[in-house]
């Protein structure tokens, strides 16, 4: 299990396409213009994009270390010191933040032991750190990848519709299976139109009322997130006045408070 001693956990989940990756992204731009930093965030989505967003390259991936820790660990060095040794090519610095692409999950075979390997080098490497944020794919199973004993802040994130809140809400009570503590649960809507329909905010206040999850609050549907992806451009350069910027930095400043 990771221990995390200091760092300030923060993940992202909900449903496919909801904007997980977007906010992790916007995430990273607060904390780093905030000064809450060293920031390292994991994308812990197999099919990695966050560095896409970040306007990063990715050499190397953690997956692709573990596999290589399988076959080219020297004689007389244990899997663990060969894990330590090669993490920090996999760890890719940019300004005030690193980021770290875990890759392609263990297919069937040993899972265990090198998740469990895997597990205790990001514990010492998340030491290091004030804040780990992980960008998850869609499916809470995906968290448990990392072994996190805690997750400080989940930001659950839905869609502007009555039934993706509903799913919002039903992933939230997913991680109480999970083997994970998680402290505060935060609803974020993501591409609200404008003005918010009042039945939308409706079904939110219902999804609050019926489960441990805060309301954090609405982003806009962006024209400035699209134009930044149209071009590949980095999310870390949109202007702090851009509407969806703000929105996105009054949700972070509300539930990330130093502990
Ligand atoms: N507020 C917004 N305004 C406009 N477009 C947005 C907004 N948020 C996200 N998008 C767009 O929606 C799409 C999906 O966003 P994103 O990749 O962040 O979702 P995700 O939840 O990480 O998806 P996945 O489950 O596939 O990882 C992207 O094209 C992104 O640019
Ligand atoms: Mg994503």
């Amino acid at each position: 299990m990771v221990q995390q001693t200091g760092a300030n956990v923060i993940a992202m989940a909900g449903k496919g396409g909801t904007g997980k990756t977007t906010l992790t992204a916007l995430l990273i731009k607060y904390l780093v213009s905030s000064n809450m930093t060293p920031v390292l965030a994991v994308d812990a989505d197999a099919n990695a994009n966050l560095n896409e967003l970040l306007g990063l390259e990715v050499d190397v991936t953690l997956g692709e270390i573990r596999d290589k820790m399988k076959t080219e660990t020297p004689q007389g060095m244990t899997k663990n010191e060969f894990m330590e040794l090669h993490i920090n090519q996999a760890v890719i610095e940019a300004t005030g933040f690193d980021l770290l692409v875990m890759g392609q999950p263990e297919g069937p075979g040993c899972y265990c032991m090198a998740n469990s390997i895997l597990a205790q080098v990001m514990e010492k490497l998340a030491r290091n750190y004030r804040y780990l944020l992980v960008d998850n794919e869609a499916g809470m199973e995906h968290l448990s990848r990392l072994n996190l004993r805690t997750i400080h802040t989940l930001f659950v994130v839905s869609d502007p519709s009555s039934r993706g809140v509903l799913t919002a809400a039903r992933i939230a009570d997913l991680t109480k299976a999970l083997q994970v503590d998680v402290g505060k649960k935060v609803l974020i809507v993501n591409r609200v139109p404008e003005p918010i329909p009042q039945a939308l905010d409706k079904h939110v206040q219902n999804a609050v009322k019926q489960t441990d999850l805060e309301f954090g609050g609405y982003v806009s549907a962006s024209d400035d997130i699209f134009q930044k992806e149209m071009a590949q451009e980095s999310l870390l350069d949109l202007p702090e006045d851009s509407q969806v910027v703000r929105q996105a930095f009054d949700i972070f400043s509300k539930f990330l408070k130093e502990r």
